[in-house]
């Protein structure tokens, strides 16, 4: 797989996920998105892919959504554009497998939506992150407004979306925005050792996890209930299911194949 914006490496299970504009600090343009989107459908529908790592390298995440291309946008342009970010920011929230952002420096604007779709955010201690869109007399228009309260409650996702400041990587593991911190240096050993633990898990029953907390989400607690029924049912049709009970009852490691 080669693309122009993003670098792409699989090792044992594990697609790692580059994003590669240094010069502008990784600012996403309607290329990196489209490139995204097409990863994100190549990977869901490979086995071979168990989990996904999206990282900007070891300097950036990613600084936010390509000004310089939208500077000069109208209304009406904006309006009838095929909302490329938002094709590619669903197809990895989608990804039938955990997808893991490793974050180092800025991720600002759509940087930051773009790790909001991750299902895991690991920092490096080195890490900002912000949404200052508002600076730009826009809003942010990936997700921020409606995924980011969803993760953290809407008066502190008010406070960053109305301020526009930044927020270190303390700051952003206080408020629930990432999952862990760790050193600069460590970040890709902590998001690859955190990878290797889901690729050792049942990736059927992975993927209706995944799917009962995303879908379930997006419901009343009732009908989020009966869709973890139904996903857990269902799980019981599976051989991981029979070889995870009987691994624990033979007190052995259990071999899952994902079926
Ligand atoms: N778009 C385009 N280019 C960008 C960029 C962006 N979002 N962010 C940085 N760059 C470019 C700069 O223009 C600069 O290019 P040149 O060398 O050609 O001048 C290069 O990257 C390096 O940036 P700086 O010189 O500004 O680096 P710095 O270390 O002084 O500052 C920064 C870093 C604080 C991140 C600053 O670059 C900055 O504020 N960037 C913009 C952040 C931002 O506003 N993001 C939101 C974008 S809007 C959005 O994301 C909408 C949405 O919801 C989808």
């Amino acid at each position: 797989m080669t693309y122009e914006t993003i670098l792409v490496d699989i090792e044992d299970g594990i697609a790692i996920l580059t994003l590669n504009r240094p010069a502008v600090l990784n600012a996403l343009n309607d290329q990196v998105f489209i490139e995204l989107a097409d990863v994100a459908s190549t990977f869901a529908a490979d086995p071979s892919v168990r989990v996904v790592i999206i990282t900007g390298g070891e300097k950036v995440f990613a600084a936010g959504a390509d000004i310089g291309q939208m500077a000069s946008a109208s209304a009406v342009d904006v309006a009838t554009s095929d909302k490329p970010s938002h094709q590619a920011f669903q197809l990895i929230e989608n990804m039938p497998k955990p997808v893991i952002a490793a974050i180092a420096g800025y991720a600002l604007g759509g940087g930051c939506e773009l790790s909001l779709v991750a299902d895991i955010r690991i920092a490096a201690d080195n890490a900002q992150f912000g949404l200052p869109e508002i600076k730009l007399g826009i809003l942010p228009g990936a997700g921020g407004t409606q995924r980011l309260p969803r993760l953290i409650g809407s008066g502190r996702a008010k406070e960053l979306i109305f301020s526009g400041d930044f927020i270190n990587a303390e700051e952003a593991l206080r408020i629930g925005l990432v999952n862990k911190v760790v050193p600069a240096d460590q970040l890709f050993i902590e998001a690859k050792k955190m990878a290797k633990k889901y690729v050792d898990r049942g990736a059927v029953a992975l993927l209706m996890a995944k799917s009962a907390v995303n879908e379930g989400l997006r419901m009343d607690l009732e009908a989020g209930l009966q869709y973890e029924h139904k996903c857990f049912s269902l799980l019981f049709a599976t051989e991981d299911q029979k070889e995870g009970m009987m691994a624990f009852l033979e007190k052995r490691p259990a071999n899952f194949q994902g079926r």
